[in-house]
């Protein structure tokens, strides 16, 4: 069921039942991390290999602490800027935190949403939620609860709506487990803002995502493919690619070009004024949007490799990869 009521959404967590959960990125499958039972059901619901660890949210630093999670100075620095919002910190973990959380690593990987319901729902808890991207493993994010209802509205007892997510691309990640913090993810909050406030930051993302390249549960990296569309997408410049396909079977999904040589109802124009924010904000229903159509291939632009378009093009990159 979709709903807007905090309190149902609260009674199956307490239950230790799975919730769908709006985030300002994407939604969220969410279970109560502390009763491994309910997050093993996450893993079965989305298909998701154990060895792939979830990120574990909650609505302040104070209840981090109360978990016996120790937090590192620059993850506070960056804390008062960036939480609550599109970033999360990978530290160690605590006695508290179930295994099947971190997959047997020693790490766990925390984030304060920026979603005025679910800092509610957060606040009204007493344990934090665990919780991927509402897709079966490997598909596009869902960015409404109509998209999370479509694909698992029947293996779940409640779907909170808080409307469309505002960035519409997930969270950055950022690793304390080494000296110098190394970046994991691209996400809504770029590198370049990092570094304004903690300077040096190893550039290294494509160490985490939805699926896991290795079985090696101390470093969790990912497998390429992932995001995507169940058409065949190519990232990169479409005008390349034109000759090889039929136009009247071929979608666009381009940043701010409208492209003549294919029906203007197959393309996806993401920001027609050229804004990365919009952009991502719109990428994940562009693609599933593409995907209702009858085409042979999507051809994907490759978009302006700064902010936000990083994380838009690592998006593009993973659901491209065969
Ligand atoms: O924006 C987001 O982060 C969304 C919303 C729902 O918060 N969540 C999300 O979760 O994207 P998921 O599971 O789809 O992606 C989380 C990524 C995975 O790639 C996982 O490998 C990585 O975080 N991760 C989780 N725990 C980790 C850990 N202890 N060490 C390294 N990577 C970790
Ligand atoms: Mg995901």
């Amino acid at each position: 069921m979709v709903g807007t009521d905090l309190q149902t959404a609260i009674s199956f967590l307490q239950q230790g039942q799975l919730v769908a959960i709006p985030t300002e990125t994407v939604y969220g499958l969410a279970a109560n991390a502390f009763n491994p039972d309910a997050v093993a059901q996450i893993f079965a619901v989305k298909n998701r290999p154990s060895f792939n660890p979830l990120i574990i949210h909650t609505n302040s630093l104070t209840r981090l602490k109360d978990w016996g999670l120790q937090l590192p100075q620059k993850m506070l620095l960056l804390a008062e800027h960036f939480s609550p919002g599109p970033l999360t910190y990978v530290i160690p973990k605590s006695h508290l935190i179930p295994d099947i959380v971190t997959a047997g690593t020693p790490a766990v990987a925390v984030r304060i949403p920026n979603h005025p319901l679910t800092l509610e729902l957060l606040s009204k808890l007493d344990f934090p939620l665990a919780a991927p991207s509402a897709n079966p493993s490997g598909y596009v994010s869902p960015t409404t609860a109509q998209h999370v209802n479509q694909q698992l509205g029947n293996t779940l007892p409640y779907i909170l709506d808080g409307g469309a997510c505002e960035v519409g691309v997930e969270s950055t990640i950022i690793s304390f487990l080494n000296d110098t913090p190394t970046l994991l993810r691209y996400g809504g909050i770029t590198l370049e803002q990092l570094e304004k406030v903690i300077g040096k930051i190893i550039d290294k993302p494509g160490e985490a995502g939805d699926e896991i390249l290795t079985d090696n549960p101390v470093a969790p990296g990912q497998l390429a493919r992932h995001y995507a569309t169940k058409h065949v997408l190519i990232h990169g410049d479409p005008k390349k690619n034109f000759d090889q396909f039929n136009p009247q079977k071929t979608a666009i999904i381009s940043f701010k070009t409208n492209y003549t040589q294919v029906p203007q109802n197959l393309q996806f124009v993401l920001s027609p004024q050229g804004n990365l924010t919009e952009a991502a904000q719109k990428l994940f229903a562009a693609m599933r949007m593409v995907d209702e159509l009858d085409v042979d291939v999507i051809l994907a632009e490759k978009f302006p490799d700064e902010g936000l378009g990083k994380a838009i093009n690592d998006r593009l990159k993973r659901a491209s990869v065969k």
